[in-house]
């Protein structure tokens, strides 16, 4: 029984060759991990974030955003979405640059989420880069639950800078500089997910340490 698959494989190969070679290609994580294949494709236009108008979120809890068009993400959700794993969506995309938990830490020495808003304006947050580096998932069991979380991981040295702005601001009013790290930032869209989403707080970091399978911009 064993010689049977190859074999069968190599008489597909003879046929089909060129498809099955894109097939069996192989591509790995930034970490050397083997991703699942075969490539996600995303509209380039994800990246055109400029006409979409920047969305504040001061009530409680705030956080600092980039506005994404869900229109380019809904693509990836329909082609990993399954009936023996149906997956969740917010309907919405945006990269979070400061977290509900961050803003916590921020607050303390007085910075407001208006004046956050303000630096975002003035740093033109919705006409900020970012580098698709793959699809992540992120799995957790808790309680007998299967928690999976899928998000485009994302690299963004002009969110980092923004985050920057932030800091420095947090400085001159006296917040405790050990407390806010603007360069530690796991920056992404959040897709999907099974149950609910999966934060920092749970120990879950979303990087290319969770990188699954290749996202191709095109
Ligand atoms: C995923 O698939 C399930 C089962 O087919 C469906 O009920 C659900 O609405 C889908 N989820 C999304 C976000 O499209």
């Amino acid at each position: 029984m064993k010689f049977i698959l190859p074999l069968v494989g190599t008489l597909l190969c003879s046929m089909t060759c060129t498809a099955s070679s894109i097939f069996t290609k192989t591509y790995k994580s930034p970490l050397g991990v083997p991703l699942e294949g075969p490539p996600i494709y995303i509209s380039k236009k994800i990246h055109d974030t400029k006409s979409i108008e920047f969305v504040e979120h001061s009530s409680y809890p705030p956080w600092l955003g980039l506005e994404l068009d869900y229109a380019y993400v809904k693509p990836i959700v329909d082609a990993i979405n399954s009936t023996e794993t149906p997956l969740l969506t917010r309907g919405e995309s945006h990269i979070t640059i400061v977290t509900p938990p961050e803003f916590d830490t921020l607050a303390v020495a007085g910075v407001t989420i208006e004046e956050i808003n303000a630096i975002a304006r003035e740093q033109r947050i919705q006409e900020s880069k970012f580098d698709i580096v793959c699809l992540g998932k992120a799995e957790l069991v808790q309680d007998g639950k299967n928690y999976i979380v899928y998000q485009i991981i994302v690299e963004s040295p002009s969110l980092v800078k923004l985050r920057e702005k932030i800091f420095t601001l947090y400085y001159s009013k006296g917040g405790n500089t050990a407390l806010f790290d603007p360069r530690t930032f796991w920056s992404h869209i959040t897709v999907a997910y099974t149950i609910s989403d999966l934060f920092v707080d749970q120990g879950i970091y979303k990087s290319a340490n969770v990188c699954h399978r290749p996202l191709i911009a095109h």
